[in-house]
């Protein structure tokens, strides 16, 4: 078993380790004396996976209970909030119990927020089960819902008590979203370790998922243990997401995941920051081939002009300007702000005159 320590305010652990779902019960025991334990899970992966993880909770002497909401960022939504709360409610939680996390980030993103929020905060443990929330969201304490104006624009910061990764589960997960995860592994990859990205270039991933996950999973807890509320350096996971939501957002947040648009994102960026001498010469050719390797797309039909537009309003601008990350080479990366007036100047300037 791979365990890793997050020292984030409310410090905790992850465990990563094929089958661990099926012990849940015990290790979740070793954090929490609680007596009930409510799993949130979404429709696909509730089937699949929920029997195993409240066995073992009941195995643990927890009373258990399942919520269950039909699968999908369309319901990642302060109604689905509100049908926990009620389920909460029904099931008696106090303060002193438990939510317990399983599935996808919709999942863990959902379930941490209600139980950030309820009774004014209870323990929640991230079990997550697709590539993206086992690499990325499940840690970091990142929680929320969407509003119909825009993604994640309602959520608060609260840290799991415990994260168990079984890759076990990614067996079930449907290629199209690994390799949707992998666009978030591209990009540790790109920001901070070099190895990793030589290794998924040489490598097929699916082989070396457990590595790929404690990597992964190992530059965002050392980002986030130096900024947990995202003020400072850890605004260098977004490596990639300016272009990257612009993307989703021009396609209507459907067509493309958010993988995909956060790898086109990142190498449309590199293709210009390369061309101004600023990233190593070939690194955007590197990227590129990665996302063909992993069956994401490499161009768009939006022009510069169309992504810098709708780069508008994105939750990464401060005061006057934007927040990008940029790469030396790969494996090396800084934070760059551009302000409003020279964005223009900076983007090719004759892509943009049109
Ligand atoms: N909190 C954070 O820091 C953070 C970071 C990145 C992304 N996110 C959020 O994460 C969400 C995306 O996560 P996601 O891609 O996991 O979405 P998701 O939860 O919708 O899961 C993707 C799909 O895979 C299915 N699935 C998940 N695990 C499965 C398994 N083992 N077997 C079969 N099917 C399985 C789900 O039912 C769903 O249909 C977005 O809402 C995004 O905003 C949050
Ligand atoms: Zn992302």
């Amino acid at each position: 078993m791979k365990t890793i320590d997050v020292r984030t305010g409310r410090p905790y652990q992850i465990y990563i380790e094929h089958g661990i779902i099926h012990h849940a019960g015990t290790y979740i025991r070793m954090v929490s004396a609680a007596v009930r334990a409510v799993i949130v899970s979404d429709s696909n992966v509730a089937p699949i996976y929920a029997d195993a993880v409240e066995n073992s909770l009941n195995e643990s002497g927890f009373e258990t209970s399942v919520f269950t909401f039909e699968a999908g960022e369309e319901r990642k939504r302060l109604s689905t909030i509100e049908k926990m709360y009620e389920h909460f409610y029904e099931h008696n939680i106090t303060r002193t119990d438990l939510i317990v996390a399983l599935g996808g980030g919709v999942t863990g993103d959902m379930a941490g927020f209600a139980a950030a929020s309820y009774l004014r905060g209870i323990d929640f443990v991230q079990i997550p089960t697709s590539l993206l929330s086992q690499v990325d969201s499940s840690v970091g304490g990142k929680t929320g819902v969407d509003l119909p104006t825009g993604k994640n624009l309602v959520g608060a910061f609260w840290q799991p008590i415990l994260v168990l990764i079984d890759p076990d589960t990614l067996q079930t997960l449907p290629k199209k979203f690994f390799n949707d995860g992998m666009g978030e592994v591209i990009k540790y990859g790109c920001i901070r370790n070099r190895n990793l990205f030589e290794r998924i270039e040489q490598e097929n991933a699916a082989d070396i998922v457990d590595d790929i996950i404690f990597e992964s999973v190992s530059i965002k807890r050392d980002v986030v243990e130096h900024d947990e509320r995202d003020t400072g350096e850890r605004a260098i996971l977004n490596f990639g997401h300016t272009f990257g939501h612009a993307l989703e957002k021009l396609n209507h947040y459907s067509g493309i995941t958010h993988g995909e648009a956060v790898a086109l994102g990142a190498l449309i960026l590199t293709e210009i920051t390369e061309e101004k001498g600023i990233t190593e010469k070939g690194t955007s050719q590197r990227i590129r081939s990665l996302l063909k390797k992993y069956d994401m797309p490499t161009e768009t039909e939006f022009s510069l002009s169309e992504i810098l537009q709708a780069t508008r309003g994105d939750k990464k601008s401060s005061g006057n300007g934007l927040s990008f990350i940029f790469l030396r080479e790969i494996g090396t990366c800084f934070i760059n702000k551009i302000s409003t007036d020279k964005m223009k100047d900076f983007f090719t300037p004759s892509d943009i005159t049109g």
